[in-house]
């Protein structure tokens, strides 16, 4: 066989491969047995061999790469990613509508409703139709690039499939889609966003698989595919049920694109991609309102779990108008199904005692299936809630479960009460002291928990040890669950930042097991370990803002604080917070001598506008927003002041003291707000069309991020500038019929300058 004979085999082998993957692991359709899919596959690999040359990163065969990797190297989204604000009301959701049309008062809406997928969100990035990375969401900027191991699951396209041409659209939809020429050519650049999940099916398979080999079952579908990401060997990842639908873009650039959600839906899916199972167009309210429940209805057949339904408005030009927040867009919005529940039997109750040291009661159940996983215990809450519902053991009793949320006991069913079950008296079976390490105990009048106080209690440090290794917040799995148990027990740790001065040694013959039965953690699991430490060592400063458990700060908060502030020391001595904690105390203040002191009022307001200008320059606060203090991030008065008096205490000073002794200076990876507000492209929107003379668009676009602008894919009347090389396309006639300004490249740099 010649070269040209074999490449020219190769093309229709790798076709063919392609076609049938996506006939069987995007459309659950395949029209050939696994033994002709097989022996394509072996004639594939045997031409390869025999001619190396036609190797290509984007063959079928390339799909699981042999080596594992050491770390997942850190990648910028271009666009970033957004999260989505979230109600369980439909009421709530009438009144979202309502504010969506608030802001564009004039037009007509048009929404889609579509499955929220319980999965793990990642973002491919498509050049010329190549997979060229694909990331994790991370905090939304940056993420983890997990190429090799999304390139594992077969419904991913490596290579786009190329729209058909379309003579002339064949359907009012088809011309919706793409105006009135067709789109036939690859995007030079796009960003497919979506989901990747592990489905019912195959997460109960790989459990049984797991139990059988003496391996601890995964809690959930959607932890076992988050487990199975972070393997940095592919190999691994291959063997593991994942999938993944999409359902978003974010760059793009290309000629032409569609300009609906529901036009770029049905676009994805014939670039190759598996969308959502169903996707519905409203034209009104009560429409929304019945795809919602109609989606309720049909979504436990979807082979995946779903916790909600995604409202998105359609138009792609009326987005841009509604505008976004910091943190998500106000087009969009998920409506989450109430709680799954299960009836179950209460064998018992047992306490536990929490990283703050509060005694929460904790049922042992008769195990039941719930929402994805199987449930053996539910918290109580507390002791009152516990004689409230008159919950005793032996009740058969409801249990409910929301998410990623705790389950709960919510009720006892009392006709099915056996004469047997007894109440359960807390204060005796505790006899007033911890149940763990037989500290005092106390119990606030203000509050209905009992809480240790002694703080080296193991049972709160083994929590806080847990919560510090967890995902999320440092994500070092190997020293989470049984590992910290036994650290504590051992007196090996007494806080979180103890286990950074574990050696080898030490780990390598950490008795797991009893003092009769010992079982060693071994020095393969000690060196996994620290290498995971050291790796946490750099992990960014938002978590470890979540990982230290600063009282009020959640996930959420801890990313925002961490896109204002670039080093702890920053949050430590912040003045953002201390502005937010003085706005709301000064405006107390202005308030009460209003009436009686004039002049000191006025001052005040006059120091309050200071603030306020202050904390908007830094990008902290948007007073266009409605609010009062218009700030625009979850960092309000109360968490800003227990921010401040964590780092103020001597927990806190002792903790930043001790990262700085271990060498750990986490420093946040997002631009300043505080800075992009005072650069020059602060606030302004580019898009980039044609062919630059001496600039690529990666270098134009990286110039325009760096002096804090923002690239988008389409123009629009909100768009600042357009930047056009040669052969710029529609973009560059939409820009001129918007009156947007056109910027050619020397006028660009000179604007940089
Ligand atoms: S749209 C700017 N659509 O939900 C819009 N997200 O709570 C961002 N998710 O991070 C996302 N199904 O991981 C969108 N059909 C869907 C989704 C979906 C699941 C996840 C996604 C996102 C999270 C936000």
């Amino acid at each position: 066989m010649t070269l040209a004979e074999a490449k020219s085999r190769h093309d229709d082998l790798a076709t063919q491969l392609r076609h049938h993957d996506h006939l069987y692991y995007v459309q659950s359709k395949p029209e050939i047995s696994d033994r002709d899919y097989d022996r394509l596959y072996r004639e594939l690999v045997d031409l390869e061999t025999q001619f190396p040359e036609l190797l290509t990163p984007d063959s079928p065969t390339q799909r699981v790469s042999e080596s594992p990797i050491k770390a997942f190297k850190p990648v910028q989204h271009r666009v970033s990613m957004l999260s989505l604000d979230n109600t369980y009301s439909q009421e709530e959701v009438r009144q979202f509508v309502a504010r969506v049309q608030r802001i564009v008062p004039n037009e007509k809406l048009e929404w889609t409703v579509e499955p929220k997928v319980d999965g793990l969100a990642v973002n491919l990035t498509y050049e010329n139709g190549k997979l060229i990375v694909g990331a994790t969401r991370g905090d939304g900027t940056i993420g983890d690039d997990i190429t090799a191991n999304l390139k594992t699951i077969r419904s991913i396209p490596l290579t786009l499939k190329k729209p058909e041409k379309k003579a002339s659209p064949k359907s009012k939809d088809e011309s919706d889609l793409f105006g009135d020429s067709s789109a036939s050519s690859l995007p030079r650049v796009l960003e497919v966003r979506g989901e990747v999940y592990m489905s019912r099916a195959g997460f109960q398979k790989l459990n049984a698989e797991r139990i059988a080999a003496g391996e601890e079952a995964f809690q959930n579908p959607r932890n076992s595919a988050a487990g199975s990401l972070k393997q940095l060997d592919p190999r691994i990842v291959a063997k593991r049920p994942l999938n993944a639908l999409f359902y978003g873009v974010g760059a793009f650039e290309g000629d032409l694109a569609p300009d609906t959600h529901h036009g770029w839906i049905k676009w994805l899916a014939e670039l190759g991609f598996k969308t959502p199972e169903k996707i519905w167009v409203c034209q009104s309210e009560d429409e929304l309102l019945n795809a919602i429940n109609e989606l309720d209805k049909i979504r436990h057949d979807f082979p995946y779990e779903t916790d909600g339904a995604v409202i998105k408005l359609n138009n792609f030009d009326l987005r841009e108008k509604v505008g976004y927040t910091t943190k998500a867009p106000r087009w969009a919005m998920a409506y989450k199904y109430a709680a799954e529940q299960a009836e179950t039997k209460l064998n018992g109750i047992t306490i536990q005692v929490g990283r703050t040291g509060i005694l929460t009661p904790v049922a042992k159940l008769e195990p039941v299936f719930l929402a994805g996983s199987t449930v053996k215990r539910a918290t109580l809450h507390n002791e009152d809630e516990i004689k409230r519902k008159d919950i005793r053991i032996g009740d058969t009793v409801i249990i409910e479960k929301a998410g990623e949320v705790i389950p709960a006991v919510i009720a006892v069913v009392e006709s099915k009460r056996p004469t047997s079950a007894h109440p359960f008296d807390f204060q005796k079976h505790i006899h007033n002291k911890c149940p763990v390490c037989g500290g005092p105990i106390s119990r606030d009048p203000q509050y209905v928990a009992w809480r240790c106080e002694n703080l080296l209690c193991p049972a709160q440090t083994t929590r806080r040890i847990e919560f510090f290794t967890a995902r999320g917040a440092l994500d070092i799995e190997s020293v989470g669950g049984i590992v910290a148990d036994k650290v504590v027990e051992r007196g090996l740790v007494r806080e979180p930042l103890d286990l950074f001065e574990l050696t080898l040694e030490k780990l390598a013959t950490l008795n797991l097991g009893t003092d009769d039965a010992a079982r060693v953690f071994g020095p393969k699991n000690a060196e996994k370990a620290i290498r995971a430490l050291e790796r946490a060592k750099t992990a960014p400063l938002s978590r470890w803002l979540f990982a230290l458990a600063i009282p009020e700060v959640g996930k959420t908060t801890a990313d925002q604080l961490a896109s204002f502030h670039s080093t702890i020391e920053d949050v430590a001595q912040s003045q953002l917070l201390r502005d937010v904690v003085d706005y709301h105390d000064k405006s107390e203040e202005a308030r009460k001598v209003r009436r009686e002191n004039p002049t000191l009022h006025e001052q005040l307001k006059a120091e309050l506008d200071a603030i306020i200008q202050r904390l908007t320059d830094a990008g902290f606060a948007d007073r266009s927003q409605g609010k009062a203090d218009g700030i625009v991030t979850e960092v309000g008065p109360v968490v800003a002041k227990s921010v401040l008096d964590y780092f103020a205490s001597s927990a806190g000073k002792t903790v930043i003291k001790r990262m700085h002794e271990l060498g750990i200076t986490p420093t946040s990876q997002k631009v300043e707000v505080s800075k992009k507000a005072g650069l020059p492209f602060s606030g302004k929107t580019f898009v980039l069309t044609g062919t630059l003379p001496t600039m690529s668009r990666e270098e134009a676009s990286a110039r325009i991020t760096k002096l804090g602008g923002k690239v988008t894919g389409s123009v629009s009347k909100n768009t600042s500038y357009v930047l056009a090389g040669a052969e710029a396309g529609s973009k560059l006639e939409k820009a001129q019929a918007l009156g947007v300004t056109v910027l050619d490249e020397s006028a660009f740099l000179k604007m940089c300058e």
